[in-house]
């Protein structure tokens, strides 16, 4: 048995950015050392709006974000146009990518093509063949390893679009799935499958805001949350996860938390 995940919280977003950034440049600075390149896969919800934050408003020490060094991905990302209000590309081209000063390098981004809005699956085969290329050839390497994956937890314990309940959560073959069906609109979608959203070398989920609580609680306190897709990378990834919540969403919870900065 490995070290169970890890629990930061902070009184607020301001608390929360600094440490979330000493995260994200640890596991850069790994990455960087490891293979000069840094793959990050993201998702959508609250989490690009944290990014920017803690990369572009926040210090901490003296390391540098190098996102010339940035493969950016998507954990999941919804079938619409890439300027469209529901795109997870646009949420991150807007809080993060229009914003990073040029002296800072710009990072090469992997969106989905748009060529197959109308076809789901052909666009999730797509963007597993765009995984393909860059983590090696699909017989050598038999899930793909981000450096790092950063997640969000919905009020129902889904991650990226893996919904509970979802035939999805199954999937030990494909990398990338489709969803036509998602319970959270917008309802076509494309997902990181279980497996590979669980195999990153760190994750880091980020959770804040009182109507987080109940899911919580549920996801680190019982036994049937371990089942919620949350809960699965938890169990699988242990201690590679790392969570940054704000108190008001781990309120009743007794999983122990530290509180602070990293
Ligand atoms: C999406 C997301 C989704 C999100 C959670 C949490 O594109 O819908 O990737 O998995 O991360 O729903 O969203 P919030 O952070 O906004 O609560």
């Amino acid at each position: 048995m490995g070290k169970p995940p890890n629990l930061y919280a902070f009184q607020g977003a301001d608390e929360l950015a600094p440490s979330f950034r000493t995260f994200i440049l640890d596991a850069q600075n790994n990455a960087l050392d490891r293979h000069n390149v840094f793959r990050v896969g993201v998702s959508g919800g609250s989490l690009p709006k944290v990014l920017g934050k803690a990369l572009l408003e926040a210090t901490n020490g003296e390391a540098k974000v190098q996102f010339d060094k940035w493969e950016i991905f998507f954990a999941d990302e919804r079938a619409v146009p890439l300027d469209h209000e529901d795109s997870n590309y646009r949420l991150v081209k807007e809080e993060l990518l229009d914003k990073i000063p040029a002296e800072l390098g710009k990072p090469t981004v992997y969106p989905i093509d748009v060529k197959y809005l109308d076809d789901v699956q052909e666009m999730a085969d797509q963007y597993e063949q765009t995984l393909v290329s860059v983590f090696a050839a699909r017989d050598s390497v038999r899930v793909p390893m981000f450096d790092l994956l950063l997640l969000g937890c919905g009020p129902d314990g889904h991650t990226c679009s893996l919904f509970p309940g979802s035939p999805l959560l199954r999937e030990t073959d494909a990398w990338v799935l489709s969803i036509s069906d998602s319970p959270k609109p917008p309802p076509k979608r494309i997902t990181l499958s279980l497996p590979v959203a669980s195999h990153g070398i760190r994750i880091g989920f980020v959770a804040t805001g009182g109507g987080k609580k109940d899911i919580m609680k549920q996801i680190f306190d019982t036994e049937e949350g371990r089942q919620l897709p949350c809960g699965l990378i938890n169990t699988f990834a242990q201690e590679r996860v790392s969570w940054f919540v704000d108190y008001p969403a781990i309120e009743g919870v007794s999983f122990p938390a530290r509180r602070g900065s990293l």
